[in-house]
């Protein structure tokens, strides 16, 4: 084997399983199942990790509830990628003091991207002392042992230390839905774009076997899955590591061969790695969605070479300019920071005309958020919020306005839809999704949520389609 990043070896995997089993038979004596509750904060690969999360706690013979009151264990998976999203979690966090008061035996978890940072460990440490256990996303893989010792020491247990990572298989996974599941094939990130706290927090980037990941794809398909997609923060640089040459098109194309009706999606994709062997591979299979998510995060060649993205405005537009001559329908969608440290407001404008020029279907637009340990959050950064807000606000009426007109065309269209859920809407009782991914709403019977349907597009609004069954 030529793997040039470390795998963690079946003997530790094995000894977890043997600690669930321990977890199982103290909780097999207690009368009723203890319960676990998993909340979850940020993007799909900490939605994937709570799946395994879940696993692990099933396995240790919890039975899982949907909300926080009461709960044996609680777990706060956590996202650090933007002040926001941890003031949310402190926040609440914080609250669950109020139901720990009540029944002290709770056991209360926080794990996730937070818990790797060094200044948030330090303020659980001391200012949130009815936190249990807190480990960071390299240690996910030993919950099992991690939760043991609270229990045995009847102590706080913190398990943050930094490392570049490793890959871990053979977990239970206990996944939350029947039609749409995640598929980690790598895990981690090297490109340390100025902004972003990921590569500090989730490592140096690692592939899963390709085998290991075409087989739990079969095993998803044999269950009635029915859209899968393959996670990793870029998952471009997918088999980098594995000396095999292998490439993510590879990996993509070996997927799409598996017998059975379903869909394959990814994200993301880094535009400086997005290939024409990726977009060949997406025209060609046809089970692989035609839909890419392709963050461009700035229209300005400055600001981008500030970022350390490593692409210019240009090379982004001839990126987007190829993927369409390969695949003319497809969805398009993107990540765009507003606010950039020393980004002005004439900068911002080459965001605005991008956009315009490109037509994204579904943007998703941020605030810069200064990120501590980051090189971006020590760079000057003159503007006032106003301007920046005021910016902000620009873009949002801009791609909003775009997103309408990409709906209305679909208007009068049939597509060929997956019924993925019901929805709390009587009038619109069914969600549905279109090849590239966009909501639909409508009208029919919940025995077809799984059920590739037809669907006749009449009408839209800027967030969603709304169509009738033929
Ligand atoms: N501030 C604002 N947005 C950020 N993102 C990542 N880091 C930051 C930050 N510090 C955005 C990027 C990325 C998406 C997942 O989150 O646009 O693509
Ligand atoms: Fe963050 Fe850039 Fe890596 Fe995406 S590619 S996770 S934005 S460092």
């Amino acid at each position: 084997m030529n793997r040039t990043t470390p795998v963690i070896p079946q003997e530790d995997i094995q000894r977890q399983r043997e600690y669930c089993a321990e977890i199982r038979a103290y909780n097999s004596q207690l009368a009723g199942a203890p319960t676990a509750y998993v909340d979850t904060y940020g993007c799909q690969q900490n939605e994937a990790d709570s799946e395994l999360i879940r696993g692990m706690l099933t396995e240790m013979g919890y039975e899982m509830t949907d909300t926080d009151k009461d709960a044996d264990v609680i777990v706060i998976n956590t996202c650090a990628i933007r002040e926001h999203a941890e003031q949310r979690v402190l926040g609440n966090v914080g609250a669950l003091v109020h139901g720990k008061r009540r029944k002290p035996s709770q056991i209360i978890c926080l794990c996730g991207c937070m818990a790797q940072e060094a200044h948030v460990a330090e303020k659980l440490r001391k200012s949130y002392r009815h936190v249990d256990l807190v480990f960071g996303p390299h240690a996910l893989w030993k919950f099992p042992e991690l939760l043991r010792r609270v229990y045995l020491r009847r102590g706080r247990v913190f398990e943050t230390e930094n490392s570049d990572g490793a890959i871990a298989e053979g977990l239970p996974v206990r996944r939350s839905g029947k039609v749409k599941a995640w598929v980690s094939i790598m895990y981690g990130c090297n490109n340390f774009c100025t902004y972003c706290i990921v590569p500090y927090v989730r490592g140096r980037e690692r592939s899963r076997e390709p085998e290991v990941i075409v087989e739990e794809i079969r095993q998803l398909v044999a269950e009635g899955y029915k859209d899968i997609t393959l996670l990793g923060q870029n998952v471009n640089s997918y088999g980098k590591d594995l000396g095999e040459g292998l490439e993510f098109p590879d990996l993509l194309e070996r997927a799409a061969a598996i017998p059975g009706e379903f869909l394959l999606r990814f994200m993301t994709s880094h535009p400086k790695d997005a290939t024409e062997k990726l977009f060949d591979v997406m025209a060609r299979c046809e089970k692989v969605a035609p839909v890419i998510h392709l963050p461009f995060q700035s229209g300005n060649t400055r600001v981008l070479q500030a970022m350390n993205r490593r692409y210019t405005r240009e090379q982004y537009l001839d990126k987007v300019r190829v993927l369409r001559e390969r695949i003319p329908d497809v969805v398009l969608t993107s990540d765009v920071i507003v606010g950039f440290p020393g980004e002005t407001t004439q900068e911002f404008e080459d965001t605005l005309s991008l956009i315009e020029e490109v037509r994204f279907d579904a943007l998703f637009t941020f605030l810069y958020s200064p990120r501590k340990g980051t090189p971006a959050a020590e760079m000057p950064d003159p503007m006032p919020k106003e301007e920046k807000s005021a910016n902000f606000n620009r873009l949002v009426e801009t791609q909003n306005l775009i997103s309408l007109e990409k709906h209305q065309a679909y208007i009068g269209t049939v597509q060929r839809c997956l019924v993925d859920g019901e929805s709390e809407d009587p009038r619109n009782n069914l969600n549905a999704r279109t090849p590239g991914g966009r909501l639909v709403h409508l009208k029919g019977d919940p025995a077809l949520v799984g059920r590739f349907v037809d669907v006749k597009i009449v009408d839209c609004s800027t967030w969603a389609l709304f169509g009738e069954l033929l």
